[in-house]
């Protein structure tokens, strides 16, 4: 396993094995690495014949008063794991290779940024974008591996490729949980005992709305009501940033339950900030239309 520091060979590493015909998966990941990016390093190893991790903590989508300084970093146990997993190469900048002192460019996806997450974190989005852009022009995959907990970051990041002409395919993968519904995140680890056991509310609520909404429960105001309440009696929950039911292309929030919607969810227990979703699709919950031909068959 390799690990390159400087974007430059990263990129000239990158221009070899493409002009040799290989394929390259990226996972971009801020390091504390657990199973949810283990399961895309695995999903980008299937699928191509190089894997790059980039490991890096992005500074530019932290606000003023976010957990920049104390977000988890474990670059030895993280090297350790990727060596495990047989990744070719670990690509970990520095700061100021990624930020020299005059750096004058950023990437913002408009609208769908300024919604749920972005909406309680002004300029986080723009962050995302920046790095996600120059990181997929360093590392040039065919492939880029996203995880669907972070389901507004994949869409932001999917409108950016297409709206850039960016060559490469976004692969979003399925939110790896914890045995009791906890979708894994880095910052889990900020969860004492008490937190982390109250944090399972989050699975829960949305299993209940998504599964009320599958038995053809389609009250839209109910089922937002019924998710604010699930969470708001948990006492170690702090505060709710949102809880309800949006529209999982445009990130708008839903007049009524109709076609694929995403149940999502941002709140606080402690300082610490959680995100989860569901993504109910149509076909979980039409309600079956009779077959009238058939229906008039028998009635003969
Ligand atoms: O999801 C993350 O870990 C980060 O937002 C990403 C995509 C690596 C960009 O810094």
């Amino acid at each position: 396993m390799e690990i390159i520091s400087i974007p430059k060979i990263m990129q000239e590493t990158s221009k070899e094995y493409l002009v040799d015909g290989k394929t390259i998966g990226l996972v971009p990941t801020m390091g504390a690495l657990h199973e949810g990016h283990l399961s895309l390093v695995g999903r980008a190893k299937q699928e191509n014949d190089i894997t790059v991790v980039s490991i890096f903590v992005n500074p530019i989508q932290f606000g003023a008063s976010e957990d920049l300084e104390r977000y988890p970093r474990d670059i030895e146990g993280d090297t350790e794991k990727l060596r495990r997993e047989k990744v070719d190469i670990i690509f970990m900048p520095e700061i100021s290779s990624m930020y020299p002192e005059v750096f004058l460019t950023y990437v913002e996806v408009e609208k769908i940024s300024e919604r749920l997450c972005g909406a309680f974190r002004p300029g986080h989005f723009r962050g995302v974008a920046t790095v996600v852009t120059k990181l997929l022009n360093i590392v040039k995959p065919t492939r880029a591996y996203f995880g669907q907990k972070d389901f507004q970051q994949s869409i932001i990041i999917k409108q950016l490729v297409k709206d850039l002409n960016m060559d490469v395919d976004v692969v979003v993968c399925p939110t790896v949980r914890e045995q009791d519904g906890l979708a894994m995140s880095s910052r889990n680890a900020y969860l004492d005992r008490a937190q982390r056991e109250a944090a399972t509310v989050i699975y829960r609520c949305l299993k209940e709305a998504s599964d009320l909404i599958k038995s053809g429960v389609i009250d839209r105001t109910y089922i937002k009501g019924l998710m604010q309440d699930r969470l708001l009696k948990e006492p170690a929950v702090s505060s709710v940033d949102y809880a309800g039911v949006y529209d999982p292309e445009t990130m708008n929030e839903l007049s009524e339950i109709k076609g694929d919607v995403l149940l999502t969810v941002a709140l606080r227990i402690g300082d610490t900030r959680l995100i989860d979703n569901m993504l109910v699709t149509s076909s979980d919950y039409q309600i079956q239309q009779p077959n009238f031909k058939s229906l008039k068959e028998r009635a003969i």
